[in-house]
């Protein structure tokens, strides 16, 4: 099924494995994904520069197939004391609970993006994407005059139509489906919740570049829908969250597996930032008091110890479970076997479509 941008990124498949920074980070899955003819990605938001040049060294040294880099551009945030000390109070509650120590205020919030990628620009993969806002259109151009090429996040296809005039060279459409933070960037998130059915065929309409599916796809027949919606490729996030390569721990896991995989929400309890993750007692607790949560990326390390304690520990409800709504289409696979079937289901029902004869 290649087409133009495809064969420009010289992949067999039009899929790309979703950047997951976190546990969900792994190179064993990029190089598997990559390996397996499709684009395996590499969240690295949350690795020191030193951590993203050695990552990708490793990434190299599996795979001579292309692969992708992906970073949290900077957002505008405080740490507001009433905030901070409101959430503090909850997150001893939770470290109680988990029989930790009281969490200490972390000393720094976040790693520096300029840092960042200045460690990609050095490495140079042959493909990086940013979401939550725009870097520089110095920073732009610099990654493109690397010959890397660059993938913004849209959530609406006024962010769509600002990441073309920036010169990013394709777009990643985020339904509202999706699993993990949104990117949104200009408008309040709750103006910016498009299902990712509605989002994609508007987005390729309003801008002449590449468009890149994701939300709430889970298998083949996602895929095949969103190549009819116009997508160039499309990309699988909680769908390959059961590949064998990815080592989830074990609760995140039969999370994954059980009913309760249907009851997905938006929160911003364990960042601060919106993220669609399975509903637990954390994310419920905070339900209707937004008022609690500092800013991301200050709550996201406020809540790091208590999310690494909990996943140790199995304990999942105080565990950031970050999931689509199509969770319950994962399966448990090899990454190369879930690249290969979504691959032939996506043939098998445009075929079925073709045979409809309209
Ligand atoms: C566990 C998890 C972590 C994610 N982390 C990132 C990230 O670091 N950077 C990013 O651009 N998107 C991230 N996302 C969002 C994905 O890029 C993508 O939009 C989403 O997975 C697509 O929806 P799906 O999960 O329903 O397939 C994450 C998603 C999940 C499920």
């Amino acid at each position: 099924m290649p087409n133009d941008f495809v064969r420009r990124l010289g992949l067999r498949h039009p899929l790309f494995l979703a950047p997951m920074a976190g546990e969900t980070a792994k190179p064993a899955m990029t190089v598997a994904v990559s390996n397996a003819g499709a684009l395996g990605s590499i969240g690295a938001a949350y690795m020191a520069p030193q951590t993203i040049r050695e990552t990708i060294r490793t990434i190299r040294a599996g795979t001579d197939r292309p692969f992708h880099v992906n970073l949290f551009a900077p957002t505008p945030w405080q740490a507001d004391p009433d905030k901070v000390a409101a959430y503090r109070r909850e997150l001893v509650a939770a470290h109680e609970a988990l029989g930790l120590p009281a969490p200490e205020l972390p000393n720094s919030y976040q790693e520096d993006f300029d840092a960042q990628l200045a460690a990609v620009l050095e490495e140079a993969p042959p493909v990086f994407s940013f979401t939550f806002g725009m870097p520089g259109a110095d920073q732009v151009a610099a990654l493109k005059s690397r010959n890397i090429l660059v993938i913004g996040t849209a959530t609406t296809v006024a962010e769509a139509r600002a990441l073309e005039q920036l010169g990013v060279d394709a777009i990643a459409a985020q339904g509202a489906e999706a699993g993990g933070h949104r990117g949104t960037f200009l408008d309040s998130v709750e103006n910016s919740l498009v299902g990712t059915m509605a989002l994609v065929p508007q987005i390729v309409s309003a801008v002449k570049l590449p468009v890149i599916a994701g939300g709430g796809i889970g298998d083949g027949r996602g895929v095949a829908a969103a190549l009819c919606l116009g997508a160039s490729a499309v990309t699988l996030g909680t769908s390959f969250l059961l590949a064998e390569e990815m080592a989830l721990g074990a609760g995140y896991r039969a999370q994954l597996q059980s009913e309760q995989a249907e009851q997905t929400a938006l929160t911003r309890a364990f960042s601060g930032r919106h993220a669609r993750g399975i509903r637990n007692a954390f994310l419920d607790r905070f339900a209707g008091h937004d008022d609690l949560i500092p800013d991301f990326p200050v709550a996201n390390a406020m809540s790091r110890g208590m999310r690494s304690a909990a996943s140790r520990a199995g304990r999942t409800e105080y565990q950031s479970l970050w999931a689509g709504q199509a969770a319950r289409l994962a399966r448990a696979e090899p990454a190369a076997a879930i690249v290969a079937r979504v691959m032939q289901e996506a043939r098998e029902t445009l075929q079925a479509t073709a045979r409809l004869g309209l």
